[in-house]
């Protein structure tokens, strides 16, 4: 870590990889000698429509995307597509809904706004969406145009791992909080997308994976600047895109490519980290994971000691200690560690050992 730089656990926008804001800064004045930063040049120059021809290309390789998917930097967020999904799926205005957390929910909200029959096909609500389905326990509709799922619950801690059978209906994904963070079958998708601003970039655009063959049931009702149709034809740039969460998403997907050395490298990193500190939480009581062990998740780790104002002293003691963001979200209490690709093993090793100490302090 730089001098003067904290371990911060945001859950979103979060760390950066350090690397990448080095060279951001470096190239901020004077983009390869075009006397300009990315943030100050047209989106219709040659310069900045490499940069996002780079980004799409990294990204591809990245995620090892078939040509016959259509890749999108939109904007309006994860949320924004909540609404642009049914918009541009839906052929019969049916689809079905896995409810595993808060934007699940949300998603099916949006659903139930744009289609004839956003059905519920499956939640955990009433366990506090403190796992994820079972196959048998969903009611999946095999004439439906799509089934969405939330992959990783940034809230709750809770992740698929596993993918639920949909026959030949197509899975739309929300990964805004695990994308890049281990290799995925983009084949077993129909669409996959993304807020950019936990592993990918900075805020300010949603990431969208589409088959092709998925594109041309456009609603008439449709916002231009969500058609996928339309957006895919002209390089996400209908309109202005935004252009510099762009350019730092291109190196950050550099830094995959380079430095990191690929995915299977990056789950491992992943891997290791969250292994730490739910072995961790393992050894002792006086914290708790309310996670199911099968559906925990490798990027957002919920836990709490079972006292509100214990996890109180715990956030504010953390804050003094030099850590931020470990305030678990209002929906649920407690604390989460959000942990993504940017956090150095280092940040959750000191975590740790603050946990033990406050453990000591306070049981
Ligand atoms: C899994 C998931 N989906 C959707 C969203 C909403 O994303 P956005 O703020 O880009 O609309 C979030 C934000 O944290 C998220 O974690």
């Amino acid at each position: 870590m730089l001098e003067n730089r904290i371990y911060n656990f945001s859950a979103g926008p979060s760390m950066l990889p350090e690397p990448v804001l080095v060279r951001a800064q470096k190239e901020l004045l004077n983009y390869e000698g075009s006397g300009m930063s990315v943030m100050e040049m047209s989106h219709r120059s040659k310069v900045y429509d490499k940069i996002i021809c780079d980004c799409q290309e990294n990204l591809r390789k990245v995620m090892n995307i078939p040509d016959h998917y259509k890749v999108l930097f939109l904007q309006g967020g994860a949320t924004g597509m909540f609404a642009a999904i049914p918009l541009n799926l839906a052929k019969t205005g049916t689809a079905d809904y896995i409810v595993t957390g808060n934007f699940s929910g949300g998603a099916y909200k949006e659903g139930k706004k744009y289609l004839k029959d956003a059905r519920l096909a499956g939640s955990t609500e009433s366990e506090n969406f403190t796992r994820i389905p079972k196959q048998e326990e969903l009611t999946l509709n095999p004439d439906a145009d799509y089934v969405h799922i939330c992959e990783n619950n940034t809230i709750f801690g809770t992740k698929w791992h596993w993918l639920p059978e949909t026959g030949n209906v197509p899975l739309v994904a929300d990964l805004s909080s695990c994308i890049l963070s281990e290799p995925v079958d983009v084949t077993k998708y129909g669409m996959i997308y993304g807020g950019a601003q936990k592993n990918m970039a900075p805020a300010g655009f949603a990431v969208v994976i589409v088959r092709e063959d998925l594109l041309g049931n456009k609603s008439g009702l449709c916002p231009k600047i969500w058609d996928f149709a339309t957006q895919a034809d002209k390089n996400s740039m209908i309109n202005t895109p935004p252009t510099y969460a762009i350019y730092i998403c291109k190196l950050v997907l550099d830094w995959i490519l380079n430095d990191v050395g690929g995915l299977e490298n990056m789950k491992k990193r992943n891997e290791e980290k969250a292994a730490m500190l739910y072995d961790y939480l393992e050894t002792t009581d006086f914290y708790k994971s309310g996670v199911q062990k099968d559906s925990r998740s490798m990027m957002n780790v919920t836990f709490r000691t079972g006292d509100d104002e214990l996890d109180k002293k715990f956030v504010a003691a953390s804050v003094e200690r030099g850590f931020t963001n470990l305030k678990g979200h209002r929906l649920v209490g407690g604390m989460r560690a959000s942990i993504y690709n940017a956090m150095p093993k280092e940040g959750v090793e000191a975590l740790i050992d603050f946990m033990k100490e406050f453990e000591k302090a306070n049981r």
